[in-house]
């Protein structure tokens, strides 16, 4: 079976479905790529080194079993109702004892794939310099993965609600003739959770899978995670393949925006054609940290107010071996020192919330911050912001954006047009609170506990006001 194709699916904050399924398809030449809310799921090759390269999703799965929601399953089995009827909690019931004895050639074919999977991870225990040996092996050959430090960090919180509880701490694997110790972990939502908890329905397939196969349940240290996950969309079971979330990177030490929010920023900025790539309030330079390591040929400058946050975005990129193509400078974003029209891209987290404040409202310095933006950026350059939905919404509506009709996105080409036509248009460009900036796109994503924004724009060929 590892020679073929392999279903998987991953787990998926909630707007980040674009992102995962264009990385898998791109990087994974994945077929069948299909995306649900908070799930992507496709076929690929059991490639693990390759797997790994997806940085937009949370949790990567071997696909056990997909449906329909249980609740939905009624009636579709030989098992009898029970004198006086049982009615949808039976059924439910039923439905889940036939997840396991269905089709019984299933959970053991499943099993041995994912046996394989894991003997391509680093055994647990492993130190330090044991795991970078292995890494180096594993890099030499490239069916093999790269090793991980399995830092247990805090980024599940941004994770679908639900997902792994506690990594498992699987002890070695890859013997079959050792008992299978397994736990599950259920989530349930919608008409499911109402007819049953997640525990009954962990405890209803734990005791079919112990029944059918003699494995065993483990609640602390088992060998497998089983996931299973009930809505009213769809009913989904899988082996988690990795100990971590792919969304940990072992290459930052210290996180400040959330990995998997600060790629897909990334790669919205069209940085595959770009030179300059600008961070004016980078903190601990997170989104150009993770920018470096995807698209390595580009030249990354960080700049933030604070010396503090910028001495760990130092030991960053030096940690993550990328110090050679992100400098850093102290500076405002405010009277950015940067020369005009240099910047190929514009990229930043503009701070909400309570840990970064500015000593004026954000509200009313963000004007004066994207017209330094505008400012420094080329024509034809890409400014992308991550705003919270209440700056998105005042920015979107108290300010006047440049229409995209009719303009060149692609290049800093110039327009031609009879002088009276240009004299309207300047006319016009008069008006507006950023005469150069054509908005492009405002993509919702969530942080986990809060939601925000994703907002794209470009600087068009004319600047008749600036
Ligand atoms: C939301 S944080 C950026 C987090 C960053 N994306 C990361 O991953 O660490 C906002 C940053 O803006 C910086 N900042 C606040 N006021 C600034 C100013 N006037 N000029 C430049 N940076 C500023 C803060 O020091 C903070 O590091």
């Amino acid at each position: 079976m590892m020679g073929g194709q392999v279903a998987f699916f991953c787990t998926v904050g909630r707007g980040m479905e674009r992102f995962v399924l264009h990385e898998v398809s791109a990087k994974l030449s994945a077929a069948e790529v299909e995306s649900l809310p908070g799930k992507v799921f496709f076929k690929g090759n059991p490639d693990l080194c390759a797997l790994r390269k997806v940085k937009s999703a949370e949790r990567l799965f071997l696909l056990l079993h997909r449906g329909p929601p249980i609740t939905a399953c009624t009636g579709a089995n030989s098992w009898e109702r029970p004198p006086g009827g049982g009615g949808q909690l039976w059924d439910v019931f039923v439905a889940l004892r036939s997840l396991v004895q269905g089709d019984v050639s299933l959970w053991p074919e499943t099993l041995r794939v994912w046996e394989a999977f894991q003997e391509q991870l680093p055994p647990l225990g492993t130190s330090h310099g044991q795991e970078k040996a292995f890494k180096r092996r594993s890099d030499t050959d490239q069916t093999e993965p790269k090793a991980k430090t399995w830092r247990g960090e805090t980024e599940e919180a941004a994770a679908p609600q639900g997902t792994a509880p506690d990594p498992v701490t699987h002890p070695p694997v890859g013997h079959s003739a050792e008992p299978v110790t397994f736990r599950v972990s259920c989530r349930c939502a919608g008409v499911c959770a109402k007819t049953m908890t997640a525990q009954d329905v962990s405890r209803i397939i734990g005791v079919s899978l112990s029944k059918q196969f003699g494995w065993k349940v483990d609640l602390r240290r088992p060998r497998l995670e089983i996931f299973v996950h009930l809505n009213d969309m769809y009913s989904v079971v899988g082996f988690p393949i990795l100990r971590q979330s792919l969304a940990n990177r072992d290459y930052i030490q210290r996180a400040g925006l959330r990995a998997t929010t600060a790629w897909a920023m990334a790669s919205m900025a069209e940085i595959d054609t770009a030179k300059y790539i600008l961070d004016p309030m980078c903190g601990v330079g997170t989104i150009l940290l993770e920018a470096a390591m995807e698209w390595p040929h580009a030249i990354f400058l960080g700049i933030d107010k604070s010396e503090s946050q910028l001495k760990i975005a130092v030991q960053n990129v030096t940690k993550a071996g990328v110090m050679g193509s992100v400098a850093f400078l102290r500076g405002s974003v405010l009277a950015l020192p940067v020369i005009p029209d240099s910047m190929d891209v514009v990229i930043s987290d503009i701070p909400f919330g309570r840990k970064f404040t500015f000593s004026k409202d954000i509200t009313e310095l963000l004007p004066d911050i994207i017209h330094q933006m505008e400012r420094v950026l080329r024509v034809g350059g890409v400014l992308v912001l991550l705003l919270s939905q209440k700056l998105h919404y005042r920015l979107k509506t108290n300010y006047k954006f440049k229409s995209m009709e009719g303009e060149n996105l692609q290049d800093g080409g110039s327009q031609c047009g009879s002088e009276d036509a240009k004299a309207e248009e300047q006319t016009a460009e008069s008006t507006l609170d950023f005469p150069t900036l054509i908005h492009v796109e405002s993509h919702p994503v969530s942080l986990g506990s809060t939601e925000a924004v994703i907002f794209k724009c470009k600087k068009s060929s004319r600047a008749a006001t600036l």
